[in-house]
């Protein structure tokens, strides 16, 4: 066999395999668990985005800052949290409640606690003195809402860069109190928003083929 034959057929057998893998996989109803659209898991401990972005107008940089500078946007650690909450114990209506209370009574204000909040205090191994209790820290286990399959190439910072808003993604996510994944991140939704960001930048026609190109978003 001569060697030039013996490599069209390793190209040919090559061909045959990615073909039989893509049309397997495009007519099959493949999807990753969690990929869905509408999906709202319970969070272990109840933090409010409308509180916190919505009514305190905190910027989603704060928390989320991975999206200006990396691929992920992450999930804060506790330590940001305790920023305000080693001050803040609990609601200011558990708060103001008690103050009235004492008022009435005519005794000393006791500290209000919150549940919710004594999670992040017990997640950093403190008591609600913000002593160390001695235990070991243990990272809140946040349920991941947003999931793409590990072949799919995606950046935070690219799209930020490109002034594509967190909304534009995500919702309106300052009146979630519970998030919710709006889109079905599915690759006809990218696609979509990226045959309408090149027909709007068609002055740069480099742009317009990277942004369709199968290698800038699959590995
Ligand atoms: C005070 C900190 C804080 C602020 C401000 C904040 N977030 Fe979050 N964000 C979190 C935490 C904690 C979680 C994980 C718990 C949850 O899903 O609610 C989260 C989860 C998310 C998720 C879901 C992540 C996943 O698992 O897929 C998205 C999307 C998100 N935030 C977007 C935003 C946007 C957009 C804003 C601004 C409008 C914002 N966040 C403001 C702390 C914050
Ligand atoms: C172009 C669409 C798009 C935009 C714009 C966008 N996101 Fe996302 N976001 C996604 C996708 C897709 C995922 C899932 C990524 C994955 O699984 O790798 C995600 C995941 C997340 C997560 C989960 C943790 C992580 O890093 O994977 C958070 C938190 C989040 N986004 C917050 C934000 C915030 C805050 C902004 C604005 C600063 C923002 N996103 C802008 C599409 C977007
Ligand atoms: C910029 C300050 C700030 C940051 C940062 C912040 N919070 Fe809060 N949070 C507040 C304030 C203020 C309240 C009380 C609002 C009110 O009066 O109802 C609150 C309320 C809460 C509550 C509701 C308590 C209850 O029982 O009603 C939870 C839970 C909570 N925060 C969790 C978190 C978590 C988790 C983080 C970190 C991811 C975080 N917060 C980051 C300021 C902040
Ligand atoms: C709401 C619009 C929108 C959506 C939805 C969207 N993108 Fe984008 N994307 C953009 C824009 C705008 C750019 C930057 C274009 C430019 O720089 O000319 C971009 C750039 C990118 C780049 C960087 C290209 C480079 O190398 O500079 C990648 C990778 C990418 N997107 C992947 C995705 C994936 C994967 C999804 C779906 C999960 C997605 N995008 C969904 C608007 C969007
Ligand atoms: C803008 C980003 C983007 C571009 C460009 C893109 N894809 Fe995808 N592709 C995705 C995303 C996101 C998924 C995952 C969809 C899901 O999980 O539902 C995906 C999934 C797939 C799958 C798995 C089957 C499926 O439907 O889930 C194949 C095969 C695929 N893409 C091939 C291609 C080919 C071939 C091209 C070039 C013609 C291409 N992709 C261009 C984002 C992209």
């Amino acid at each position: 066999m001569s060697k030039l034959f013996s490599k069209q057929i390793k190209y040919i057998s090559l061909m045959i395999l990615v073909l039989g893998t893509f049309i397997i996989i495009s007519n099959s109803n493949y999807h990753i668990p969690g990929n869905q659209e509408g999906y709202q898991p319970d969070q272990p401990i109840k933090f409010s985005h409308q509180l916190h972005a919505g009514d305190l107008q905190v910027s989603c940089i704060y928390c989320h800052y991975g999206a200006e500078k990396s691929r992920h946007a992450g999930i804060p650690a506790m330590s940001i949290c305790m920023n305000c909450h080693k001050y803040v114990t609990a609601s200011s209506d558990k708060v103001n409640l008690e103050e009235l209370a004492a008022k009435e009574e005519k005794r000393k204000i006791k500290p209000v606690y919150s549940p919710e909040i004594l999670k992040i205090y017990s997640a950093l191994a403190l008591d609600k003195q913000l002593k160390e209790t001695g235990d070991v820290k243990k990272p809140v286990e946040w349920i991941k809402i947003h999931n793409l399959p590990d072949h799919v190439f995606f950046s935070h910072k690219a799209h930020n860069l490109a002034g594509v808003n967190c909304g534009d993604c995500h919702g309106q996510i300052e009146t979630m109190d519970k998030i919710k994944q709006v889109a079905d991140l599915s690759m006809g939704w990218c696609l979509k928003c990226h045959r309408k960001s090149a027909v709007e930048n068609s002055s740069a026609p480099g742009r317009t083929k990277l942004l369709l190109n199968c290698s800038t978003c699959h590995y």
